[in-house]
């Protein structure tokens, strides 16, 4: 179709007027209207909105491609920085050494070269690009004075990504010039990462990548509202901004800001573009190397404007309206008119001349009316450039003002590329035509520093910033992640420290007999009360044994702080109270049922109803109670209150009751295990191997009290500064080393003394110490459950984080978790590895090649956490590959299996008498 034909069909014209009126004509097709503007910013922001919520939309969509960029730049970012810049210019590439100095120090320039990308590598392989790059970067150092320290850079790479990291990005689809192949889904980080180190000349890191838009505006000067969107022309164009975290759905982010690629090159909408395109652009988008994408960028972007001019003067010189009609053959030859034609063009004073250099340049024979003529048709495809790209901008001024819900909007834009250099009426276009589309706008436009290198800088330097914290909270963490050697040895150590205390040798396991001879054997009947003390709740119970199975009615009391760390008395004389209230209120007062005491604490007993209390632990410290056997002070308790009706007919370990509760259902549980407050263990040993009890046949329940296990400094090797700072503010110093690691009274702590070292560190919190921190026992140990839960998105995380009025960042509710993951999986692998050994000794006790056993486990931090019991299974199998074990979980806590232990002996006691 001939875009100029008049209706005559007349083609040949004849005088300077007829010329003019060709060209006019001609250029009408380039008028925008402002109502078509209007309707373009419509389209582009519904398009942005919609890309925004649905990011697999539409192909003709923009892309909006968030960035790993979330704050605009504080000006504090300080060290030297090489930036490497690919595909904003053309078919150049520019290498800079950017020195940012802070806000104190002196603005220094940067030193830069630039090189040109000959065509085969802009078309030839991937690979070859980026080998090309890494040359250039190479041959740049050289010239200057380094010594052989590791360099930091950032990579500008302006072509549409998904961003995963600082450092990961993937190619979407080459744009402009570019059309390398094997390279679209390519992490562009990792191919430029592993070209440098084919060079090997230099230690370089690339820490972060950005798109050119990103790189313009964290370079751009603060104007009178923050500097917010960067705005790119170059040979393509883009523009980014910042937009609110929570409307860019691939994000799960409910706060702050992060910055967008809009990626507006692409955009296409056949109603609000479509009647604009001429058969100039319809023509150029076949004749380029990505026929039918970017379309809008061929009416903006640097690379195309020149041929636009060409086409148009080309089709004006075969309408014999130019040149007398005749074309030189480099007016007919693609690519022959460059952005540097228009810009000679471009002054209304001298812009003729210019005309007339471009006209010699291209071997054409011209008047002065030819060289005028030429230069409109320069200033008519710049001009409706510069009014598309106002209608972007537009479009992106209004997505920022309608998501910050803002009635006036103030901000500046930085803007970047050759058609802002090149071209000044450019820019005083956009933002004329800015004014008009967006007049509720305040908008000031400032160019950005050193063509966005040094804004690449300061994305360089947060980024390093951010990875020397990574590494740091690695080094904190590395002591936390136990291998298989290590485990290993706490199982043989284990192992060893086991048999010493059974034998009565000095060992930090005390392996108490606890009297216990068999696992319940389901013939057990009758009505018990039960007490459970030691745990989370102080519980008084009635277990009722029948036939058709078991029925416990419980009371949870509370022990006053001041009751638990009072004095001995106080404590038994509370506990008193609270069975006589439970006995009024299930109606069993005056009655005298037999009863068995869960006791969680470590005792020395001499048979089932005398267990001395060796030590507390925990946080129990009632005084005159170590030494003394519990049962008596209870029954003196029971005395002094006058609750004579109270018959105490033996004393449990928790862990034992666990064991017998499962038991009563496994006939194979022959383990108890507790993780909750404290944690222990307890399993049927061959009475043989327990030298404090005479006998050699038949088994007795061993109470181990493994969190002891460590105290004589065997574990010391794996005791990290923080486990130290726990131990030392304990009420038990240098005690319970193994519990200290694994229970719940102490992981919470763990983590909290992390996290203030980390906060030291600068790693967590922009550094700040927050008085919350600083509280004991503030992170309690039910938060690592919740925290690392799976089914919570990062925004709960920091929910429960901000309530302890902790000042996070995003970067810092990721760091916690994995603060919180890595002591939860070192205190589950250490307790695998305990269970590993009493499960091994079980079998090696009886002399088989593979055992099968059941653990009754109980305990709040084995219940709660997501992960625990998992990993505590996982590192059983893998430490004890011969053993299969069953975990059961203990339904009713302790207190049932304390009843069921009162059943056996009041059973035996029966049975004696008759
Ligand atoms: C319970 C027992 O089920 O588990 C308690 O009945 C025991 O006696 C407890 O101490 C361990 O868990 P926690 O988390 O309450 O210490
Ligand atoms: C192209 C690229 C885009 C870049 C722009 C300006 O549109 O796809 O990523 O920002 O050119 O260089
Ligand atoms: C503490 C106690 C121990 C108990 C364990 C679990 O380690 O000393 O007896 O079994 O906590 O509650």
């Amino acid at each position: 179709m001939d875009p100029t034909a008049s209706p005559s069909g007349e083609g040949a014209l004849g005088c300077p007027e007829d010329s003019i009126r060709l060209v006019e004509t001609c250029l009408q097709l380039f008028t925008v209207t402002d109502a078509q503007l209007q309707q373009i910013q419509a389209a582009l922001l519904a398009s942005m909105e919609q890309a925004l919520q649905d990011p697999e939309g539409p192909a003709s969509a923009v892309r909006m491609l968030p960035t790993y960029v979330g704050s605009i730049p504080h000006g504090t970012e300080q060290g030297d920085f090489v930036v490497l810049e690919l595909g904003a210019t053309g078919a150049s590439l520019r290498v800079l050494w950017v020195t940012l100095t802070g806000t104190e120090g002196p603005r220094l320039e940067p030193r830069s070269q630039e090189f040109v990308i000959p065509q085969e590598v802009m078309l030839g392989p991937g690979q070859q690009l980026f080998d090309f790059a890494a040359r250039c970067l190479c041959e740049f150092l050289d010239t200057l004075p380094l010594c052989q320290q590791p360099l930091q850079l950032g990579f500008s790479f302006s072509f549409p990504c998904h961003q995963t990291g600082l450092d990961k990005s993937t190619l979407i689809s080459w744009t402009k010039g570019f059309w390398c192949s094997g390279m679209e889904g390519q992490d562009v980080v990792q191919m430029l990462r592993d070209a440098i180190r084919k060079q090997g000349a230099y230690s370089i890191d690339v820490v972060a990548v950005v798109n050119d838009t990103v790189g313009t505006m964290m370079g751009g000067q603060l104007g009178p509202g923050p500097c917010e969107v960067g705005l790119v022309v170059d040979t393509g164009t883009n523009a980014c901004y910042m937009e609110e975290a929570r409307h860019v759905a691939v994000l799960d982010e409910d706060r702050g800001r992060v910055c967008v690629s809009v990626e507006w090159g692409s955009f296409h909408d056949a109603g609000a573009l479509g009647p604009l395109l001429t058969t100039f652009d319809h023509v150029l988008d076949h004749g380029s190397l990505n026929p039918g994408a970017q379309r809008f960028e061929k009416m903006i972007g640097g690379l195309y404007l020149g041929e636009l001019v060409r086409l148009v003067l080309a089709h004006l010189t075969e309408r014999r309206a130019l040149f007398g009609g005749c074309p030189s053959p480099a007016l007919l030859c693609p690519g022959s008119i460059l952005l540097e034609h228009l810009a000679a063009m471009e002054d209304p004073s001298s812009g003729e001349a210019g005309a007339h250099v471009l006209l010699q340049d291209l071997g054409l024979s011209t008047g002065m009316v030819d060289a005028k003529l030429v230069q409109q048709v320069g200033w008519a495809v710049s001009t409706r450039a510069a009014r598309l790209c106002a209608a972007a901008l537009s479009a992106v001024l209004a997505r920022l003002q309608r998501g910050r819900e803002l009635q006036t909007l103030r901000v500046a834009v930085a803007t970047g590329g050759q058609v802002f250099e090149r071209l000044p009426r450019f820019l005083s276009v956009l933002r004329e035509t800015v004014q008009l589309l967006a007049p509720q706008c305040e908008v000031s436009f400032t160019p950005s520093e050193d063509g966005g290198g040094r804004g690449v800088a300061v994305v360089t330097a947060v980024a390093a910033r951010l990875a020397a914290h990574r590494r740091l909270l690695e080094e904190t963490l590395a002591p936390f992640r136990l291998g298989h050697r290590e485990l290993e040895a706490v199982q043989a150590q284990m192992r060893g420290a086991m048999s010493r205390g059974l034998h009565g040798e000095a060992s930090s396991l005390r392996m108490l007999p606890t009297y216990v001879r068999a696992t319940p054997d389901g013939s057990e009947r009758g009505d018990f009360l039960a007490l459970d003390l030691g745990g989370t709740n102080f519980r008084v119970l009635l277990v009722r044994v029948a036939a058709q199975g078991v029925r416990i009615t419980n009371q949870v009391y509370s022990i006053p702080e001041g009751v638990t760390q009072g004095s001995g008395q106080q404590l038994f004389d509370h506990i008193v109270d609270c069975i006589v209230d439970f006995q009024r209120k299930q109606g069993l007062s005056g009655q005298s049922l037999p009863l068995g005491f869960t006791f969680s604490f470590p005792c020395q007993q001499l048979g089932l109803d005398q267990g001395i209390l060796l030590n507390w632990t925990k946080g129990f410290k009632a005084s005159d109670c170590e030494g003394q056997d519990v049962v008596k002070l209870l029954r003196e308790a029971i005395h002094r209150r006058q609750a004579a009706k109270l018959n105490v007919v033996a004393i449990v370990n928790d862990t034992v009751g666990t064991m017998m509760s499962c038991g009563y259902e496994d006939s194979r549980c022959e383990v108890g295990l507790i993780v909750g407050t404290g944690t222990n263990a307890c399993y049927m040993e061959e009475l043989r191997n327990v030298a404090a009890v005479a006998g050699d046949s038949g088994h007795m329940c061993i109470n181990m009290e493994w969190g002891a296990f460590g105290d004589d400094g065997s574990l010391d090797a794996l005791s990290t500064s923080f486990d130290a700072s726990v131990d030392q503010a304990s009420i038990n110093p240098g005690k319970q080393r193994f519990e200290k690691m694994i229970s719940g009274m102490y992981l919470g702590e763990i983590v909290r003394h992390i996290l203030l070292h980390l906060t030291q560190l600068g790693v967590l919190f922009r550094g700040q110490q927050t008085q919350s921190l600083q509280a004991r026992d503030i992170f309690k140990t039910k938060f690592l459950s919740e925290i690392e839960s799976d089914s919570l998105a990062l925004r709960q995380v920091r929910a429960i984080l901000e309530d302890l009025g902790l000042p996070l960042t995003s970067d810092d509710a990721l760091m916690v978790l994995e603060v919180c993951q890595a002591v939860s999986q070192r205190a589950a692998r250490l307790c695998g590895a305990g269970v590993a050994a009493v499960v091994e000794k079980i079998r090696e006790n009886r002399g088989l090649e593979e055992l099968s056993v059941s653990v009754g486990v109980d305990g709040t931090l084995y219940k709660l956490h997501p992960h625990f019991s998992s990993l505590v299974a996982a590192t059983v199998r893998e430490l004890a590959p011969r053993c299969t074990v069953t975990f059961l979980q203990s339904e009713d806590g302790s207190g049932k299996g304390a009843a069921l232990v009162t059943a056996v002996a009041c059973r035996l006691a029966q049975s004696t008498r008759v």
